[in-house]
């Protein structure tokens, strides 16, 4: 064997002092044995109170009958979408999604991740300004960085903030604002009215990330211009089929001008392997059932994220306000929500510990997502353990 390479040790001494801040990432495997039930390696069992999987959908039984179906056509797409890999399932979904967002036309990306690097790496030039909002997704920051264009950041949801950046901003180039439908980590919607106004005043191009929108917010369930009654007003959606949609890959809909651009000039879209088929048709049922809503999905998710706010607030549990299924219990210290989040999963229940650097230094904390196929019973007790759990924190912490 080669013998320890500077690089090594320098690697080992970082990852020692992650594991002093308490900010170790490891990863959890597990198999799920229903949407919201899933057990790990030793036959363990939790209830999952961690995806993003908002409708349920994996396994809903139309949605794994066209995964499995798709199966017959091949198990991978052989290539990329411009050489062999464009298969009829993956346009026919685009047709789809562009229908469901009313837009001209939608293109179909690997993941979400890649989609936000595709857009912005493919439509921005060097010479433009992008306004971002400070919470923005991982994925957006990452695209801003390849675009080399100049990023401006603006307070998390200040349209006031991004009207002074864009008021003094005297670029040559284009200007974008880009924000998350849904915030992620925080769960609370960006204020689209204002940013369409601020867009058009100062023609900007306006892409909003409805990756915790769609399946989640909007009477339809069509995401953030819905919500707000903004169809057509917004110039770029980016969205993924890993969330509401039950299974993989990401999307951004628009005018036809910008997807025929990006077919043409975007590295992530030209240069990596199409989505096989069973994806695909995954996302298709699911997008079937979401706009049939035949089974309730979307009252049923606002109904249980509704219930579990007000379970955890009558037990004063300090949650971020909101509305969305993404439920934020606001902890502070690293090493605290890491404590909790590992007691709920030894008692059998899975929230996420959001820690640094996805989220700002003293901002660490338990981020709940609820789901429309949890029953009454399985919020009722996810929160008395969360309740449980915080308030024998706070005694131990209290006799410290
Ligand atoms: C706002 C936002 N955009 C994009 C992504 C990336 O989507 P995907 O998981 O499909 O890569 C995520 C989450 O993963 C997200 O929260």
């Amino acid at each position: 064997m080669r013998k320890t390479s500077r690089l090594e040790q320098e690697l080992r001494l970082e990852l020692k002092q992650i594991e002093e801040q308490g900010l170790t990432r490891k990863i959890k495997n597990l198999r799920f044995l229903d949407a919201v039930r899933a057990i790990d390696e030793t036959g363990k069992e939790y209830l999952v109170f961690s995806s993003n999987n908002y409708l349920g959908l994996t396994h809903a039984p139309e949605v794994i009958a066209a995964a499995k179906s798709a199966g017959d056509y091949g198990t991978g797409s052989g290539g990329a979408r411009l050489t062999t890999g464009g298969h009829f399932e993956a346009a026919v979904l685009e047709k789809e999604l562009a229908a469901f967002k009313h837009t001209e036309s939608a293109l179909i990306f690997n993941t979400g991740y890649m989609t936000n690097l595709g857009v912005l790496y493919g439509l921005v030039k060097p010479v433009d300004v992008i306004f971002s909002d400070e919470l923005n997704h991982a994925s957006i920051i990452d695209g801003c960085k390849i675009s080399k264009a100049k990023v401006k950041v603006y307070r998390h949801a200040s349209a006031q903030d991004l009207e002074r950046l864009l008021e003094e901003d005297e670029t040559a180039g284009n200007r974008f604002i880009v924000t998350d439908g849904v915030f992620s980590m925080d769960g609370d919607i960006a204020p689209l009215p204002d940013l369409v106004k601020l867009a058009e005043k100062y023609n900007a191009i306006l892409i909003v990330d409805d990756a915790h929108a769609v399946g989640v917010i909007g009477a339809d369930g069509s995401g953030t211009a819905a919500y707000f009654g903004l169809q057509g007003k917004i110039d770029l959606q980016v969205g993924t089929m890993s969330k509401a949609l039950a299974g993989e890959g990401g999307y951004v809909a628009g005018k036809k001008i910008f997807m025929d651009y990006l077919i043409n000039k975007s590295r992530p879209f030209i240069f990596s392997t199409a989505l096989g088929p069973a994806p695909v048709a995954a996302a298709r049922a699911a997008l079937d059932l979401l706009r049939e809503n035949k089974n309730g999905y979307l009252h049923k998710l606002w109904s249980n994220a509704r219930l579990m706010r007000e379970l955890l607030s009558k037990a004063k549990i300090p949650l971020m306000a909101g509305e969305t299924p993404i439920i934020p219990i606001m902890v502070g210290e690293a090493s605290v929500a890491m404590e909790i989040a590992s007691q709920l999963a030894d008692k059998g229940l899975l929230v996420s510990a959001i820690r640094p650097p996805t989220v700002p230094k003293g901002e660490s904390r338990l981020r709940i997502t609820v789901t429309a196929a949890h029953t009454e019973e399985q919020l009722k007790q996810a929160a008395g353990l969360i309740i449980k759990t915080w308030q024998e924190l706070g005694r131990k912490k209290a006799s410290e």
